[in-house]
């Protein structure tokens, strides 16, 4: 691999250990993509700040890079971590598993991470521009980055995303590179009126097929409406990202690289094509729906996987008109602390903590510790991405539903 004059002496040691064994493991992978250059990045997100993810490696791994003087490069935010520390409304974890996840915080600090803790950067500090090449892992996040902002990452693994932040660079493949990112196949969604793609759900259920069918290529969309929001294309890119392995879509005049098919396409004219009606949509929807919602008297409505953007928790707070959670139902809202601030600012969250609302920050119930006892085997959200790993993860039954719905299970008693 060619290296710049400053890349030489990053992985010579002059800059420092830290900085020589995280230019060392870039190195390795860019030259297992077969990648000739590195390229320097602005901006950074790393995935790996819950402990749940890297566990005890990962931690030493991160506590050795700062005890060895490394510092990120660029400015860098952080998926969720293990703990919202000081909740009492959640299960409680082992004392182990907590002051671990804390340690592996305080690393990250140390490591000048900026402590943003989500996993839904767009909403946040992250500003990156069309075209612009990154170094983002999380999967939702690297697709939305990919498809919705139109700026350029692959998908990292945890690690590798921390010692790509520590160097300032990435290795040239895939993703980053233009003719790599022509569409591969067409989803052509027919016969849905406009009583579809209203509500998140049905993304998560469009993304949850499109992601299944595409697995780890790019799909093209073409047949959403246009009034489609960012909001809901967010919902979508998680539901591919975690069906499939899906990095990036084109949505036929809503994202920026697909003014037109043939644009998202690159001029390719060979492509597999399938068509989606509210036949398959119904379909999918009923195999994702495992709860049946005559059982959900003692369940719990899980919002914000993606972490909710303000904008979302201002949706849930006008659906719940005053009204409260039922007794012995939960519901839980996953955000970001930045979001929790505004809402505390605007006087929305004591309205809605007051109406029995718990607010889970800075983590998700896929990030604790997996030995928590949960309470809850049924669970209602509209999240495709929750609806494919909690089934696995916490043995739940699934209810994908719209926003809404999700209300309205959780009001009545
Ligand atoms: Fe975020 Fe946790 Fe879902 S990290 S995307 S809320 S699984």
């Amino acid at each position: 691999m060619k290296l710049s004059e400053k890349e030489k002496l990053m992985i010579s040691g002059e800059m420092g250990e830290g900085t020589r064994q995280a230019m060392s493991i870039v190195v390795k992978f860019g030259e297992l993509y077969n990648a000739e250059r590195l390229i320097s990045v602005k901006n950074a997100h790393i995935d790996a700040g819950a402990f749940s993810t890297i566990w005890d490696s990962g931690l030493d791994f991160v506590e050795n890079l700062v005890a060895n003087g490394a510092k990120v490069a660029v400015p860098t935010t952080i998926n969720p971590c293990s703990c919202d520390e000081g909740n009492k409304l959640l299960p409680k974890q082992s004392k182990e598993f907590v002051y671990k996840a804390i340690r592996l915080k305080k690393a990250f600090i140390s490591l000048g991470v900026c402590p943003t803790w989500t996993c839904a950067p767009y909403e946040c500090t992250s500003s990156v521009s069309f075209g612009e090449v990154v170094s983002w892992s999380e999967s939702n996040a690297v697709n939305y980055l990919n498809s919705v902002l139109g700026a350029r990452s692959n998908r990292l693994p945890d690690l590798v995303d921390v010692c790509c932040a520590v160097t300032g660079r990435i290795p040239e493949f895939g993703l980053v590179l233009e003719e790599n990112r022509a569409g591969q196949l067409l989803f052509d969604l027919q016969g849905f009126g406009p009583e579809y793609f209203r509500d998140y759900s049905d993304y998560a259920v469009i993304g949850y097929l499109v992601g299944e069918i595409s697995t780890n290529r790019i799909p093209v969309i073409k047949g959403f409406p246009l009034e489609t929001t960012k909001n809901q294309l967010k919902t979508f890119s998680a539901a591919t990202a975690s069906s499939g392995s899906v990095a990036l879509f084109h949505a036929v005049g809503l994202t920026p690289e697909a003014t037109t098919v043939e644009r998202a396409f690159q001029g390719r004219r060979e492509y597999e094509t399938f068509v989606i009606t509210p036949k398959e949509f119904a379909e999918t929807k009923k195999r994702l729906n495992t709860g049946n919602v005559n059982e959900f008297d003692s369940g719990i409505v899980i919002l914000g996987c993606p972490h909710l953007s303000f904008a979302e928790v201002c949706e849930v707070h006008a659906l719940m008109k005053g009204r409260k959670v039922a007794a012995g139902k939960l519901f839980w809202i996953q955000t970001s602390k930045t979001v929790y601030r505004l809402l505390e600012d605007t006087c929305k969250l004591n309205e809605l903590k007051d109406a029995g609302i718990i607010f889970m920050c800075d983590t998700c119930v896929l990030e604790l510790d997996p030995d928590t006892q949960w309470p809850f085997g049924i669970v209602a959200t509209n999240s495709g991405k929750l609806a494919q790993y909690l089934p696995g993860m916490c043995n739940s039954k699934i209810i994908l539903c719209s926003t809404a719905e999700c209300v309205k299970l959780i009001v009545e008693g």
